[in-house]
């Protein structure tokens, strides 16, 4: 037994298999009462109280959450961190919106103190709804991500994270240039890359908003060092898609712009791609790309319904993650996406069952950013990242869980009802994060 090892007991369910190409009863192990016993951060073992019980030496920490749930941390494949002031803004869709809202609040950033105190709300609040990995969008400005990586290692949380690549159809103070984007980026890259538990993410905000001497830079960016990330928006709204076609008409599609400077491959992530042809899809599967489906985002912005079973169809599946999109989304809480992910798989004539939901939102973004085996899975040798579930949070949940018959009834009720108040607390790295019971006093390491 060696140093720092500890454990948490609880029932507990966790993926091991993809509900979207096996039956979903075969793709969730649960027990009763399980043992979830950490070492330096990392799984040792996972399985029933009584048969593990003997593998906790005398005297190590048991957190035991009798009534509760263990899951694996949320995971979050695409979200804003300097869009919180103003999440939930009036009346636009996403071109509109963008110039009304978002880059006024980004323009905001310059202050190298704002970004700090936002980076450190929104790191609490990512882990009071359970989050424990996202994959974040910074501003064009380089102290921003500084502002967040900072704030990631005190809590020792795996982030994936960039500074926004803008160099044209934005305001004067939030563009870079392709050159000047490159040379920050690699900057960055050098200090936050693979230190701790930061990844670094090479992050082209959209078409339209870089240059194609941009998108090539990007492209060359993601060479300088492996296991680089790439994140970007693909085929969100309409009247985003034509203006693609306009800005791009040597462009066989809107991924096809990203193809060409080298930017579709195993470890980027395009959030929304709510308007595909069967093609994008086809070229994702290929590559190893990964999609963002961001429901509460696409429903609030009106930019349309995620085709979730055409994307992840067995015959050519395309890897997906589930994304927040704050502040174009509604809630930094995975409950609530995948609430909203129902009633989508709902109006486009499927049925999203709580395995499926809760697939999305931990091992299969793991999966979607090439973190399988890592993250998103309550088993041996991976990162110890764990939500502590509340089903009896409210008075309406109390009730309602004494009618869940069986855990997948318990884990739909949690994502139709659960949101933030359903998290009991969070573990990053096996250190206890947030805890509910002691509010406004969370754990630093
Ligand atoms: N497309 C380009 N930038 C953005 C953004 O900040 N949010 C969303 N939802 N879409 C975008
Ligand atoms: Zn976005």
């Amino acid at each position: 037994a060696g140093s720092g090892m500890r454990a948490l007991r609880g029932p507990a369910a966790t993926l091991v298999d993809n509900p979207f190409e096996q039956p979903s009863r075969a793709c969730l192990v649960t027990h009763e009462d399980a043992l979830v016993v950490i070492e330096d951060g990392i799984i040792r073992a996972f399985g029933p109280y009584a048969e593990l019980k003997d593998a906790v030496p005398a005297g190590a920490e048991v957190h035991h959450y009798p009534d509760h749930l263990l899951v694996p941390g949320f995971i979050d494949a695409h979200v804003h961190f300097p869009q919180l002031q103003m999440i939930g803004a009036y009346g636009a869709q996403l071109l509109e919106w963008l110039d009304t809202y978002t880059f006024p609040a980004e323009m905001s950033f310059a202050d190298a103190g704002h970004a700090a105190r936002v980076a450190r709300l929104f790191l609490r609040e990512l882990l009071r709804a359970g989050t424990t990995t996202a994959m974040v969008y910074c501003t064009v400005h380089p102290h921003s991500v500084d502002a967040f990586f900072a704030e990631s290692e005190r809590f020792n949380t795996r982030m994936i994270a960039g500074k926004v690549l803008m160099d044209r159809n934005a305001p004067a103070a939030l563009l870079d240039t392709a050159q000047r984007g490159y040379d920050e980026s690699v900057a960055l890259i050098e200090r936050w890359h693979g230190r701790g538990r930061q990844l670094y993410c090479v992050t082209p905000r959209f078409a339209p908003t870089s240059t194609e001497a941009q998108l090539d830079a990007a492209g060359a960016l993601l060479k300088t060092r492996d296991g680089l990330f790439l994140q970007t928006h693909l085929c969100e709204n309409p009247g985003e898609v034509a203006w693609v076609r306009e800005l791009f008409p040597a462009r066989a599609s809107y991924l096809d712009v990203y193809a060409h400077a080298g930017l579709v491959g195993p470890r980027s992530m395009f959030g929304h791609a709510v308007h595909m042809h069967e093609g994008d899809f086809c070229t994702c599967h290929q590559s190893g790309a990964g999609l963002a489906h961001c429901p509460t985002s696409n429903l609030f912005l009106g930019s349309g319904l995620f085709r979730l079973f055409d994307a992840v169809d067995p015959r050519r599946p395309v890897r997906v993650g589930l994304g927040t999109d704050v502040g174009g989304g509604t809630s930094l809480s995975q409950l609530q996406s995948l609430n909203e992910a129902y009633k989508v798989a709902a109006l486009t004539g499927h049925k999203l069952d709580a395995v499926q939901g809760f697939y999305l939102a931990t091992l299969g973004g793991a999966r979607a950013l090439g973190l399988e085996g890592t993250l998103g899975r309550l088993a041996p040798g991976h990162e110890a990242d764990i939500c502590v579930l509340d089903p009896q949070a409210t008075p309406l949940m109390a009730f309602r869980a004494g009618y869940c018959a069986s855990i997948e009834e318990l884990l739909f009720m949690l994502m139709t009802l659960g949101d933030d108040r359903a998290v009991r607390a969070t573990y990053a790295a096996g250190a206890c994060v947030y805890d509910r019971a002691r509010p406004g006093d969370p754990f630093l390491p």
